[in-house]
């Protein structure tokens, strides 16, 4: 790789880059903050990856200051933004301040958040430091955080300034968040990038910054899709749907990316099943899951206790039941009223054992 591949994402106020390099956080970063003019500057990060990144940025950083907190989903809520707020007031920060999220997807929703709110809001860069966060959680704008009642019932749309995808940061990752990272890029292939799929069967996520710029340009082609036409935003959703309902029904103990992986397969077997696709996609898609080192096939879960978590699921208004299908790779599709049999079987015919 002789240059970074440039992307922009266009967003409400104009277009943001993403720039996907092995050490950014290192220089491009740092020269990023220092050509610009910030009261202070507050990197947000959690207790993982303060040692590993977080003091190692904001000393390269004028006037930055560290803000930590604890690791894990557990946190993304108000009371740590509450928390947030005043160590950004301790810090001395106002209206010309920056925050930076540096970390994964629950950094980047959190940090966000509060730079969405904080005096009314503050610049924002996404330091996305998981293979999730640079694929799909620090791009589209979305920011938000947990209730006790449900994930992001509370959020904001507030766009970066700059993504800075610091693909070195992956080498800490733990296998398990590389895995679910890549169920999210195998998703955007499916949704719009067929050859990216293929380059998965055939050479593996690599070089990672490659298929890391394939996938975040799928994203981009969907959220900027949908600042004009809203609803093809919903084709993220492919695989989530059942993903949503392994997780929920299993009371969390599931992944969400390994969850994604099956309702990958899922959903392909569902097209297959209501004659939208042929065969062979449910097969190429098993395929790579698999070739991912991700399941594509769960155990223990009752398909008719999946089907009742899908049926509340917020995203079926009106209890109708919507699924993002496909006609092939590349050619998602939005199905209503798809028969409960259609769903049961193919789950069934998912389920270890059966
Ligand atoms: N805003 C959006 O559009 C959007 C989209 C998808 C997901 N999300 C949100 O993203 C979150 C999930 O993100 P995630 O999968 O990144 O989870 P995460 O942020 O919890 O990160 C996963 C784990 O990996 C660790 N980690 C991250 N980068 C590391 C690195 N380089 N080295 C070592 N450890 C590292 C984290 O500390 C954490 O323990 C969820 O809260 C989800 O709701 C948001
Ligand atoms: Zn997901």
């Amino acid at each position: 790789m002789d240059s970074a591949p440039e992307l922009t994402i266009q967003g409400a106020d104009g277009a943001y880059p993403v720039i996907i390099w092995p050490g950014a956080l290192t220089d491009a970063l740092p020269a990023f903050v220092r050509a610009r003019r910030f009261s202070r500057v507050a990197v947000i990060t959690n207790d993982t990856l303060a040692p590993l990144y977080g003091q190692a940025l904001v000393d390269r950083l004028p006037d930055a200051f560290l803000v930590t907190v604890p690791d894990g989903e557990a946190y993304k809520t108000l009371s740590t933004a509450t928390a947030l707020y005043g160590e950004l007031l301790a810090g001395g920060c106002d209206r010309a301040s920056l925050v930076i999220a540096l970390g994964g997807g629950v950094i980047g929703d959190l940090a966000g958040f509060v730079a969405a709110t904080f005096m009314r809001g503050v610049a924002f860069v996404q330091a996305p430091t998981s293979l999730l966060a640079m694929v799909d959680a620090s791009l589209g704008g979305k920011v938000g955080v947990d209730l006790p009642q449900g994930k992001n019932l509370v959020g904001a749309f507030k766009d970066p300034l700059a993504v800075f995808a610091d693909t070195e940061t992956l080498r800490t990752l733990p296998p398990v968040e590389w895995r679910c990272g890549l169920a999210e890029v195998l998703k955007a292939g499916l949704i719009a990038d067929p050859p990216l799929i293929d380059h998965l069967l055939t050479r593996g996520p690599d070089p990672i910054e490659d298929v890391i710029a394939r996938a975040v340009r799928v994203k981009k082609a969907v959220v900027e899709q949908d600042r004009l036409e809203s609803s093809v935003r919903a084709y993220l959703n492919l695989g989530h749907t059942f993903a949503h309902a392994i997780e929920g029904v299993s009371g969390y103990t599931w992944k969400h990316g390994e969850a994604v992986a099956v309702g990958l397969v899922a959903a392909a077997r569902l097209s297959v099943r209501r004659g939208l696709a042929s065969p062979d996609l449910a097969e190429t898609v098993e395929r790579a899951v698999t070739a991912l080192g991700l399941p594509a096939r769960y155990a223990g879960l009752e398909p008719a206790a999946l089907w009742d978590a899908m049926r509340h699921d917020k995203k079926w208004q009106s209890g109708t039941a919507r699924f993002v299908l496909l006609r092939a790779a590349g050619a998602p599709c939005m199905a209503a009223d798809v028969p409960r049999a259609d769903v049961i079987a193919a789950l069934e015919s998912l389920r270890e054992g059966a």
